[in-house]
C-alpha cells in the first residue's frame, strides 16, 4: 500500500540526512566526492526514488549539461540548457517540481518508469551555477515543495556553503 509521508515527517527526514551528509563530507574538498555521496545519500534515503544525481555545468560550453555522479539506471549524457527539466533548472535556475513528467514540455525520458521529478540548481559559493541535482520517481506527484526545500538546503550546505 502506497502510504504518503507525512510533511513533518518528511522534514524530519531531510534533516536527518543533511546532517548526516555534513558529516561524512567533513573535511572532503572533492567536487567529485561530494556529489557522489549527495547521490548515493539520496537514493538510499527513499524507496519512491528511481534516479539521483547531478547533472554538471560544461567548463568547456556553459550553455550545456553533462551527466556527473549519479545513482539508478542510465542518464542522458548531455543536456542543452533550456531541453528538459534539467535545461529548464538551468536557464532559470529555480527549482522544478515536475508532478506528471509526460505533462512538461520537452521533458527528456531518460528511463521511460520516470514519472515525476524534481530538479534542483546547484550553485557554488560564488552563486555561480555549477551543476543541477536531479531526483527521478517512477510515482508521479512523488515530490512536492517539502522535497523541494529539503533538497535544497542539502545543496546549499554541501556546494554554497563558505
Ligand atoms: N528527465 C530529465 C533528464 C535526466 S534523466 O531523468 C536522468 C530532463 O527532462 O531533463
Amino acid at each position: 500500500m502506497d502510504l504518503v509521508e507525512p510533511a513533518l515527517e518528511k522534514q524530519r527526514r531531510y534533516a536527518g540526512l543533511a546532517d548526516e551528509i555534513d558529516a561524512v563530507l567533513a573535511g572532503e574538498p572533492d567536487l567529485t566526492a561530494r556529489m557522489a555521496t549527495v547521490a548515493a545519500m539520496l537514493a538510499a534515503s527513499s524507496p519512491r526514488l528511481l534516479w539521483t544525481g547531478f547533472y554538471v555545468v560544461d567548463p568547456r560550453r556553459a550553455d550545456e549539461l553533462i551527466v556527473g555522479p549519479y545513482q539508478g539506471p542510465l542518464g542522458c549524457l548531455r543536456i542543452a540548457f533550456g531541453r528538459g527539466v534539467c535545461g529548464a533548472a538551468a536557464a532559470s535556475r529555480k527549482t522544478q517540481i515536475v508532478a506528471d513528467v509526460d505533462a512538461f514540455p520537452g521533458h527528456i525520458a531518460c528511463d521511460s518508469r520516470a514519472r515525476s521529478e524534481l530538479v534542483v540548481p546547484v550553485v557554488d559559493r560564488q552563486d555561480r551555477l555549477i551543476a543541477v541535482l536531479d531526483m527521478d520517481s517512477a510515482e508521479p506527484s512523488a515530490f512536492d515543495a517539502v522535497d523541494a526545500r529539503g533538497a535544497e538546503e542539502i545543496v546549499r550546505r554541501v556546494f554554497a556553503r563558505a
